[in-house]
């Protein structure tokens, strides 16, 4: 079976190396020249755990291979993947097209023998039907079908989450569209993976919809973590006794500065456009987006609040830059609100992060130091701020630490210590909700 995947970003490249990996032969297309050459030369221009070893795999084994040319990779295709980037549209929050309008265009040109086009990037409710009618006007004889087969990947999971999922879902117009794309995910039927099969418009919601629930989780805990302050609760303590209710669930209940990546932001200020255009209310997600704008503002003020009422001319050691730990994407990442607030009012940062220090810099503030070393980093710092929980910062030598460090101010944004073991080590704690 011949695939071609449109878009070789964070879930293009990955969704196609894990095609490749079910012994499908995929070929990835992208527009940048310097991204398809380092592709061929093995060079991965993303972080994601596992993907160097899954691409060169699959690459060696003739399944893999990488392209600029998309007419010609279309042609032989029997399955055709767009997963070009939709980003937000500045100014108006709506998801951008253009790139997916552009592949359709370009698609439809190149089509030989029956093909299934498939939109596997996060696209509005009824985009799958506006790609058929550009396919159909652009070529009115080619013979295919659009299918919807959105993708649920985590950054740092995706290939994990992709040969693991919950649930594949497959919007599909007609009985082949369905028989291929079945036939491609024919392995997933070793682990029994549930394949739900739905019409184009649902498959669409599915994917916004999941996600601004996800969303909601977490500034719903995030507005909790507020209450929990003033009333003395600790948040942990709550998300833990709510998740113990299988209604509920204990994923995505953790307090912090709030929720970032290039997914959540993006595709819960797109269903508000949606139902905005729908003339259709969504106050509860208009909700999620105020609060989460809010609570990385709130951020602020407690780092302010724990260094003494004011940051001017202290040095604060920032602990990840990252949206999440294993990644080194940088979009929407709390720290992008969080640090310019800070500098504004005097701070010095000294910052850290394992993967994400080259991605940061061009989008940060002149004058932040960036350390090669968690000690280079906290030495002679007036406070240390925890912004995101990757492993290298769970298990600190807190005695070293506050040895090195000028002042005795720990900010934990991700509630990943206790007490106790801070005000052993000399430490003056806070945290999000506690
Ligand atoms: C993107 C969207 O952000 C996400 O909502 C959707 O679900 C999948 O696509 P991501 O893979 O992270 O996710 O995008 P990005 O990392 O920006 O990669 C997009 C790739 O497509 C880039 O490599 C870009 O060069 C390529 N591209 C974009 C094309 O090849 N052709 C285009 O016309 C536009
Ligand atoms: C998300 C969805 O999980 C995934 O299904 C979808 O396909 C793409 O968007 P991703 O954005 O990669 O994946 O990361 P995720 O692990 O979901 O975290 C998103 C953000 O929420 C991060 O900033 C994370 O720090 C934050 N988060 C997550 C919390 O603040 N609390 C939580 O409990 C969980």
């Amino acid at each position: 079976m011949n695939v071609v995947m449109i878009g070789a970003g964070y879930v293009g490249l990955v969704s196609g190396a894990c095609f490749a990996e079910f012994g499908a032969r995929v070929t990835c297309v992208d527009k940048q020249t310097e991204r398809v050459d380092a592709l061929r030369q093995g060079r991965i221009p993303i972080y994601e755990p596992g993907l160097e070893d899954l691409v060169a795999r699959n690459a060696a084994a003739g399944r893999l291979s990488f392209s600029t040319d998309l007419g010609t990779a279309v042609a032989n295709a029997d399955l055709v993947f767009i997963a070009v980037g939709t980003p937000t549209r500045r100014g108006d929050g709506h998801a951008d097209l253009k790139y997916v309008y552009a592949a359709a265009e370009e698609i439809a040109a190149n089509l030989v023998g029956y093909t299934v086009i498939v939109d596997k990037s996060t696209v509005p409710v009824g985009t799958a039907r506006e790609v058929q009618r550009v396919l159909q006007k652009t070529n009115p004889d080619a013979d295919f079908d659009v299918a919807s087969n959105p993708e649920f990947l985590r950054e740092g999971s995706a290939i994990g989450d992709f040969m693991r999922p919950d649930r594949v879902v497959l919007g599909v117009e007609s009985e082949r569209a369905e028989a291929l794309l079945r036939e491609l995910y024919r392995p997933l039927n070793l682990i029994e993976a549930p394949i739900l099969v739905t019409d184009l418009e649902s498959a669409e919601l599915i994917k916004y919809a999941a996600n601004a629930f996800l969303a909601t989780k977490i500034s719903f805990i995030n507005e909790m973590s507020q209450l929990c302050e003033k009333t003395g609760a600790d948040v942990n303590a709550v998300a833990k006794g709510m998740g113990m209710d299988k209604r509920i669930g204990n994923k995505f209940l953790h307090a912090g500065p709030g929720y970032g990546g290039s997914c959540f932001p993006k595709d819960t200020l797109a269903l508000n456009r949606i139902a905005q255009e729908h003339g259709v209310s969504s106050r509860i997600v208009e909700a999620v987006v105020e609060v989460n704008a809010s609570q990385k503002a709130r951020m602020v003020a407690k780092i302010r609040e724990a260094l003494g009422g004011s940051e001017a001319d202290k040095r604060i050691a920032v602990l990840g830059l990252t949206f999440k730990p294993e990644t080194d994407d940088m979009r929407d990442a709390p720290a992008l609100a969080i640090l310019p607030a800070l500098v504004d009012r005097g701070a010095e940062i000294a910052a850290h992060d394992p993967q994400g220090m080259a991605e940061a810099r061009p989008l940060l503030p002149e004058g932040i130091q960036y350390c090669d070393s968690i000690t280079e980093a906290v030495t002679d710092a007036d406070a240390v701020v925890l912004m995101t929980e990757w492993n290298q910062y769970r298990g600190l030598d807190l005695q070293a630490l506050a040895k090195a460090m000028r002042g005795d101010v720990f900010v934990d944004l991700r509630n990943v210590y206790e007490r106790p073991l801070m005000q052993q080590a000399g430490l003056r704690y806070t945290s999000v909700g506690r």
